[in-house]
């Protein structure tokens, strides 16, 4: 066979051949389904480092390069000519929104951004002080409660309002999360404000107050902020089958409600070695506290007895600068010189970026910041709690969740996800 891989068992001399099949770019994969039935085996590939677990059209990353692409376009173009929405109409649609089809969206969006009464005692069951991300997961799973007929949709205008419903309702539910974890009363959405400028104003706003964007007022809405957020929604609006979009695939895969896959997603995206990333660089920026002590906090993360890493540097895929860092770093520049910033822990973050830039161990490894190093510092001068950092990488992923599970609906062929073990028990 030409256009194949052959597989030698040297303990019997057998040879195996397996096809060879080509995206549009990227690597080519060797499809490896019938491997087992021919050859007795399984193959072992811990933490996926080498398998493509399914066909997709929606994001494309060359690692190598440093690129990201959704739909084909950009990232660093759509991140600096369309609004998140416009970002969300392309994943979903698969091309961008004319003004009209933009307008019409953004508006539906406005209208489904309320949740329903009773599940605002969902949120008052939990302890106040609870994480909003599990506040978030929780209700995300609950919302099928409330749209069970999402369990029988067959047809793609069901998949689109299905997936709208979620887009528009999930700065709500991170908000009343939010909201909740600190003992505030809840903060209905304003139809009035944008998506972004919504999801700060139900954050933000005393009860019964009122609250516009304003360059000088201090608890109001900066054009600055929002313009800001809006961009950090677009960079994690989708980003391949990372853990969090397996997540949510495999649960699709058994054919369980979408909204329930979606919670699975946020479970996935909590851990520190994913979105998690983002308050932990946070945390880790205080426990460091001061610019002379990253020196000693550079050694423990290059000390190989010591199992402290340095929270938002390295990824699975980009061994180059990741895009989305890049514009993040951009954008923080730019918020520096605007806001007048210039915080110790934006001075300790840039002397951990200069060192590890330059230090063997990082470069050997090819370990670059990535979004979440410069997110957390960002959203940090933006005066968001930490504790919502990661539900806002929530927020910004629930489109690239929902259309890979429409996605996965839509493939002929799909099968429930159901890997194998090496058993070394009993
Ligand atoms: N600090 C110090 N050393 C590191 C780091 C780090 N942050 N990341 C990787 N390494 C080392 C690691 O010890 C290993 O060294 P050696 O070859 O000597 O054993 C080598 O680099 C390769 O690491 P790995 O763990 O095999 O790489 P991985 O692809 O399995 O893990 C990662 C990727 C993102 C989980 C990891 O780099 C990490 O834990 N980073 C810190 C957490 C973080 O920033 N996560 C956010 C990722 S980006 C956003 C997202 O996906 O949500």
């Amino acid at each position: 066979m030409n256009n194949s891989v052959t597989v030698i068992d040297n303990r019997t001399g057998k040879s195996y051949d397996f096809k060879i099949l080509n995206g549009t770019r990227g690597p080519s994969v060797v499809d490896i389904s019938s491997f087992y039935a021919d050859t007795g085996m399984f193959t072992f590939d811990n933490g996926y480092t080498s398998t493509a677990s399914c066909t997709s059209s929606i994001t494309f990353i060359d690692g190598a390069k440093g690129e990201l692409l959704y739909r084909g376009i950009k990232i660093e173009k759509l991140a600096e000519e369309n609004s998140y929405l416009d970002v969300c109409y392309l994943l979903l649609n698969d091309a961008l929104p004319s003004q009209e089809e933009s307008k019409k969206f953004d508006l539906e969006l406005r209208h489904r951004s309320f949740l329903h009464e009773e599940l605002l005692e969902l949120f008052k069951a939990f302890p106040s002080g609870s994480h909003p991300m599990a506040t978030l997961s929780a209700a995300a799973a609950a919302l099928s409660t409330f749209h069970f007929n999402h369990l029988d949709m067959c047809n793609e205008s069901e998949y689109q309002t299905m997936a709208r419903r979620i887009v528009a309702k999930m700065p709500t539910i991170a908000a009343f999360a939010y909201r909740h974890s600190i003992g505030a009363s809840f903060i209905q959405p304003d139809i009035t404000r944008s998506y972004t400028e919504n999801f700060l104003y139900m954050m933000r706003a005393y009860p019964g107050g009122k609250m516009h964007v304003d360059p000088d007022g201090e608890r109001s809405i900066k054009e600055i902020e929002i313009k800001a957020l809006d961009t950090i929604f677009t960079l994690h609006a989708d980003h391949e089958q990372n853990a969090s979009t397996t997540s949510v695939r495999n649960v699709a895969s058994t054919g369980a409600h979408p909204y329930v896959a979606i919670s699975a997603g946020i479970s996935a995206l909590w851990g520190r070695a994913h979105g998690g990333a983002n308050e932990s660089v946070i945390k880790q920026l205080e426990m460091i506290g001061s610019v002379e002590n990253v020196d000693a906090f550079i050694s423990r993360a290059k000390d190989p007895e010591d199992e402290f890493r340095l929270m938002g540097f390295g990824h699975r895929v980009y061994k180059n600068f990741d895009p989305r860092a890049r514009v993040l770093k951009n954008l923080q520049v730019q918020l520096q010189d605007e806001l007048h910033l210039d915080s110790n822990l934006m001075q300790i973050a840039s002397k951990i970026e200069e060192i590890a830039l330059n230090d063997e161990y990082f470069v050997s490894r090819k370990l670059y910041p990535n979004i979440d190093f410069y997110s957390g510092v960002i959203l940090t001068a933006l005066k968001i709690p930490t504790s919502m950092f990661t539900p806002i990488f929530v927020i910004g992923r629930t489109v690239g969740w929902i259309s890979q599970w429409i996605e996965f609906k839509k493939s002929k062929g799909t099968k429930i996800a159901r890997p194998r073990q090496l058993y070394l028990g009993k």
